[in-house]
């Protein structure tokens, strides 16, 4: 047994779960308890219901019990005083640095980061103010139209998320575009739609070694010297955001048109540094300084809050209720937003990218599942693809659904029904339909009683399936920045508690080192040998493939 399964807070809860595994959650509404109110929590501008859940009173505090015993409190205080708690690489965590508000320094390997931290952000929000008025011109003397951002995963995920939820605040003098690919369809559909005149490419990579970023980048490049025909034009049409400043030089971008951030940010935590520039020159420097804000009152919240009453740890800690002890293997986030369209694809990341790991911080196997498959679409999109299978499906998937309070579209008919159904699809996986209902509604519209029998089965819904409902006021860049905090602060705990760490990535490792050596042998024109007999099959496939495509093209 592992120490987390071998504590005596676990084996309470093993012992809780037999006793109310099959609880109904209706229980909990009963008249007198007040669940609603009880289990409702305003923060900001978002308000979040978390009484639909498979967790009783009893549960929650024996949650919150196995929270304290594993150290969260410290484990907290340790993150927000800088300390290296990704120690893999040796590295303070400190995106809550990044919207730190307040006066209060903060400390990695002894350095207060907020005096360069306000430096950059100047610098960002200057160069935006170029861009945006018109004052930097492109080459040719013309303003930018068109902002290519170039980047992958963290450098890619969260601007794209942002800039495309933010779209009432978004300028209409820029035009945002995404390209994270290495398949050459990306940059080449993204290409066609542009004027090199009036483009301005930002190259985002941490680490300025991705291979996708950086081929992407060099192409890019390629296509403006082409068209602009003078090595110069990437001045005023490339600009890079990274950590490392020797590879940017190289790559030919001037050193001042670099954005810098620092290797305590994580890639999946980066939207709030610079990282950020793209959703900065969408909505403003004034409106990136409100997506800080309001991450940081939820940092404030979850930095002095009791565990007991931490929202973050609440919404962990049930996660893991349903992860650990009734053994879900997926759970999913459903934004009823068109606008929160990408969140699903910048949490993936941010949850699993995070916590899919399978050693302790000792280096020693895990025996329990850390992580789950996080997924997810829009809804109402979702009702009529993969509903079927939550409502009626065998596996427990617990969900998030997020809805706004307001929207920026005036169209309140198109509100109201997308609200009606965020909240119907609650209530429906909450509440079901039993078979006597079932057999009573067909009854009064007449089926005769085969038809009934037959048909019963197939239209009952078991319900108690849990959600948590997220109100926000609206989607506006301080309520972003609240939501996104708060799942990043969930995930935290539930790293501290699976005791795993959170901030590393070493298994993306493999594939990019095996990809380079396939590559390499893609150039070659003998067979492969070193691999397993699959992989040197396909390797071989494909050669065979394109050489025999070649000789069918070629000069006749
Ligand atoms: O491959 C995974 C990863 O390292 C992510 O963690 C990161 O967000 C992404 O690649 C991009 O990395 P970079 O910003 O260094 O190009």
């Amino acid at each position: 047994m592992s120490s987390l399964t071998d504590m005596q807070e676990w084996q309470v809860l093993q012992k809780q779960f037999e006793l109310e595994a099959d609880n109904p959650i209706l229980k909990y509404f009963e008249s007198g308890q007040n669940r609603f109110a009880r289990w409702s929590h305003k923060l900001g501008g978002l308000f979040v219901d978390y009484s639909k859940h498979r967790v009783s009173d009893k549960t929650m505090q024996l949650l919150m019990d196995l929270a304290m015993a594993r150290g969260l409190e410290s484990s907290r205080d340790q993150m927000f005083a800088g300390n290296n708690i990704n120690f893999t690489e040796d590295r303070a965590v400190l995106h809550i640095a990044l919207r730190n508000q307040s006066a209060r320094p903060i400390r990695a390997n002894g350095e207060d980061v907020m005096p360069k931290i306000k430096q950059v952000l100047q610098r960002l929000a200057d160069f935006t103010d170029k861009v945006r008025s018109g004052e930097w011109k492109g080459y040719s003397g013309k303003k930018i139209t068109d902002v290519v951002n170039i980047g992958i995963g963290g450098s890619d995920l969260g601007p794209r998320m942002a800039v495309t939820a933010l779209r009432p605040f978004v300028t209409d003098k820029l035009k945002f575009h995404f390209v994270a690919n290495v398949d050459g369809a990306d940059l080449s559909n993204t290409l066609k739609q542009l004027n090199p005149q009036t483009t301005l490419f930002i190259v985002e990579s941490k680490t300025f070694s991705t291979q996708e970023t950086l081929t992407n980048a060099r192409t890019a490049r390629a296509w403006l010297l082409d068209k602009l025909k003078n090595k110069d034009a990437i001045l005023k049409h490339f600009v890079a955001v990274s950590v490392n400043r020797a590879a940017v030089k190289e790559f030919g971008i001037a050193i001042e048109h670099m954005f810098e951030f620092w290797d305590w940010v994580g890639g999946r935590y980066s939207l709030w540094s610079a990282i950020g520039l793209p959703i900065m020159l969408a909505i403003g420097s004034a409106r990136f300084q409100e997506l800080l804000s309001g991450a940081y009152i939820v940092d404030e919240h979850f930095r002095t809050s009791p565990i007991a009453e931490s929202l973050p740890v609440k919404l962990a800690m049930i996660d893991i209720w349903y992860v650990n002890f009734y053994h879900a293997k997926s759970r999913a986030v459903f934004p009823y937003s068109y606008d929160l369209r990408y969140l699903p694809h910048y949490l993936q990341q941010a949850e699993m990218e995070s916590n899919g790991k399978q050693v302790t911080r000792e280096g020693r196997p895990v025996d329990y599942s850390t992580g789950v498959v996080s997924w997810g679409a829009t809804g109402v999109n979702s009702q009529h693809a993969n509903f079927q299978m939550l409502h009626q499906g065998t596996q427990l998937v617990p969900a998030d659904f997020i809805v706004a309070l307001q929207s920026f579209d005036g169209l309140p008919d198109h509100h109201d029904k997308l609200v009606s159904n965020c909240i119907a699809q609650t209530e429906a996986l909450l509440c079901g339909k039993s078979e006597q209902r079932v057999r009573e509604e067909m009854q009064r519209q007449g089926c005769p009683i085969s038809e009934i029998d037959k048909l019963a089965p197939h239209r009952v819904f078991s319900g108690n399936r849990p959600t948590t409902t997220m109100v926000l006021d609206q989607i506006d860049p301080e309520t972003l920045g609240s939501l996104i905090a708060l799942y990043e602060h969930k995930i935290f705990v539930q790293g501290i508690v699976w005791d795993v760490n959170s901030f590393d990535q070493w298994g993306v490792e493999l594939g990019k080192d095996l990809a380079n050596t396939v590559l390499s042998e893609l150039a070659q024109t003998s067979s492969s040998t070193t691999h397993d007999a699959s992989t040197n099959g396909l390797i071989d496939y494909y050669k065979n493939s394109k050489a025999e495509a070649q000789r069918k093209c070629g000069p006749d």
